[in-house]
């Protein structure tokens, strides 16, 4: 939809988004009207270099050709029926994502949060059916993140924060630990424990990964006490840390992971894959939505997630993203620039992280600011080392701009 077509100013339209829309985020200052590959427009023509990526989404950046071809084929063929006819796109699409992930199964949902509610489900039946009612606990990291609906929310581990305050009551039957520390997750393990949640780099949480050992270690754990090992790889899914799925860099494989954010290319779309057996407990009634798995939205991933393996995106992650980091660490007020691949946290030693991205976006770079001092970027998988040297330089103006 363009201005023309419904007849407003770029003006306008930011003043019934304020007097009509409940609003819950910190607004770019502009309207955006097109966007293609690494680049978005607004009302003016004038382009903004995409550091931001609709937040992990856009993998091959925007307007993809091959996935507007899928989702003009399938919606004017298709487009929603339910799950009672069986889907060609929906079954593609899940050969495809467990073949990459070597999970047994999929299931599908429409958002990240929704993908951890069912995991979350899906380990808690899982427990209570095999070892008895009390045993549906979770152990989930301190400042991790895992969605804002009620499992989800429990399970991000932010007491106290904006996200759970004035929510409360939470879920009961989980706990908290400290993330990168083995025996503090030993120690909030007990005998109704079911479960290990965690993301493999917290991106929300300023873009932490975790350590080779504290993985491991947690493998171990999962297996010694009888524990499920789920993986939230929302943010880090799909290609974006430089392997299809962040665990395959860590050699650690899960009983459950969740994806979302770029499986749909743009589309909402969200999945939970598990090993065969403990997919076993949804049975027909277990689980559902109305748009779980919607063709369009899987003909949507199907193009996307298909590029993304045939392109080797997931090498170009790496490549460019380790390129990227190296640079970012010479930037003026670095404190610590941490990264898997092309998610990428450049933590300041001053309090200017808003500043900083305002005055970029002044600039005509898009990045996102997490706390006072963090940048976090996650750009389309498709970024050259070029765009990132304009990004560098943008960036590196408005640090110099902020802390003069
Ligand atoms: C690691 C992680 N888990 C869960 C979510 C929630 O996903 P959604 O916003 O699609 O519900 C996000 C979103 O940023 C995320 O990064």
């Amino acid at each position: 939809m363009q201005l023309k077509d419904v007849n407003l100013t770029a003006e306008q339209v930011q003043e019934l988004t304020k007097k009509y829309m409940i609003e819950t985020y910190e607004r770019f200052p502009f309207v955006a009207v097109k966007a293609k590959g690494m680049e978005i427009f607004n009302e003016k023509g004038e382009a903004y270099l995409d550091f931001y990526g609709g937040i992990a989404v856009n993998a091959l950046g925007s307007c993809n050709e091959k996935i507007i071809a899928a989702v003009q084929q399938q919606i004017a063929e298709i487009g929603h029926v339910f799950n009672y006819p069986y889907s060609i796109a929906q079954a593609v699409l899940a050969e495809l994502v467990c073949k990459e992930t070597g999970m047994d199964k999929i299931y599908f949902q429409s958002t990240g949060t929704e993908a951890n509610e069912a995991m979350i489900k899906m380990a808690r039946k899982y427990g209570t059916e095999k070892y008895g009612p009390e045993k549906y606990h979770i152990v989930t990291a301190l400042n991790g993140f895992h969605g804002r609906t009620y499992g989800s929310l429990t399970a991000t581990g932010q007491p106290g924060s904006v996200l759970h305050k004035g929510f409360e009551p939470l879920l009961p039957g989980f706990s908290y630990a400290e993330f990168n520390n083995l025996k503090a997750f030993e120690d909030a393990v007990t005998e109704n424990t079911i479960a290990i949640l965690l993301e493999p780099c917290q991106g929300e949480g300023g873009v932490r990964p975790a350590t080779k050992e504290f993985m491991a270690g947690i493998k171990k754990l999962c297996d010694e006490k009888g524990l499920l090992l789920l993986l939230d790889e929302i943010q880090t899914g799909i290609g974006r840390t430089g392997e299809f799925m962040a665990y395959q860099i860590f050699g650690v494989k899960p009983d459950i992971v969740s994806m979302a954010k770029a499986i749909g290319g743009g589309l909402p779309l969200g999945a939970v894959a598990a090993t065969a057996e403990v997919a076993s407990v949804f049975v027909p009634g277990s689980h559902g939505s109305t748009y779980s798995g919607s063709p369009v939205c899987c003909a949507a991933g199907y193009a996307a997630v298909k590029q993304i393996v045939d392109l080797n995106l997931s090498k170009n992650a790496k490549e460019v993203g380790d390129y990227f980091a190296k640079k970012l660490e010479t930037l003026p007020h670095v404190k610590e620039v941490r990264h898997m691949g092309l998610l990428i946290g450049v933590e300041f030693d001053i309090p200017k992280a808003l500043d900083i991205k305002h005055t970029a976006i002044d600039k005509k770079l898009l990045t996102t600011a997490i706390g006072t001092s963090i940048i976090r970027m996650v750009p389309p998988l498709i970024a050259t080392k070029e765009d990132c040297d304009k990004a560098f330089d943008i960036l590196k103006a408005a640090v110099e701009e902020v802390s003069k």
